[in-house]
């Protein structure tokens, strides 16, 4: 059984879509061990307890600095004993010894093809944003695994959407989470859990 922690910020669609995938076996021999937020009014924390499943609010705000944060990050992390470490909107930069100690084991959702319209500061409905001034007529969303870099580490499946004339922001970011996150974060999940995904020399191959 894998068991995931989910690592959230907002609203938690794509955490209810790994609730939902576990409830009706798109997503098998899984199971959530915690949710962690870094904002204590994120409605995914709402989620988590409708499902009963135990979440804690780990913020910035209640540590003196980065790094005693990043230690108590860490530690949350660890008290859970996850095989994987998912990243569902979790806007936090991820610390560098967490990276270490789960190497290819933290996972993020990304709503943008990579490389187009990512990296620093290029996060949620800015992505849709960037999408839309520039002109394209495919986006997508990307999970890949998370290393140093801001979403720079091996890319493990995407999905294009289509972008519609007349898009604002925050219907063409609806239509990516229904089309392609809530579709490919699950469907990864479920191959790692079954120990089809093999990563070697920042490739992935999917067996
Ligand atoms: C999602 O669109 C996710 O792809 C994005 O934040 C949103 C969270 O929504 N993540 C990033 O931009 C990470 N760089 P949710 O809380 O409803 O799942």
């Amino acid at each position: 059984m894998l068991k995931i922690v989910v690592c959230v910020s907002g609203g938690g669609t794509n955490l209810q879509a790994i609730i939902d995938g576990i409830a009706d076996g798109t997503i098998t021999n899984t199971e959530i061990v915690g949710v962690i937020s870094n904002n204590k009014n994120a409605y995914a924390l709402e989620r988590a307890k409708k499902a009963g499943i135990s979440a804690v609010c780990i913020s910035p705000k209640d540590y003196e600095t980065r790094e005693i944060f990043n230690d108590a990050l860490l530690n949350g992390v660890l008290s859970l004993k996850p095989d994987l470490i998912v990243l569902a909107g979790f806007l936090v930069n991820i610390p560098p010894q967490m990276i270490q100690a789960f190497r290819n084991r933290i996972i993020n959702i990304h709503p943008s093809l990579i490389p187009s319209f990512c990296g620093v500061g290029c996060y949620g409905l800015k992505v849709h944003e960037k999408a839309l001034a520039r002109g394209v007529k495919v986006s997508g969303a990307t999970v890949h695994f998370v290393d140093e870099g801001t979403d720079t580490g091996p890319i493990i499946m995407q999905k294009a959407v289509e972008v519609m004339q007349g898009d604002t922001p925050e219907v063409l970011q609806r239509r990516i989470m229904e089309q392609a996150e809530w579709v490919i974060l699950p469907k990864t999940i479920d191959l790692l859990a079954n120990g089809k995904i093999l990563v070697e020399d920042n490739a992935v191959y999917i067996k």
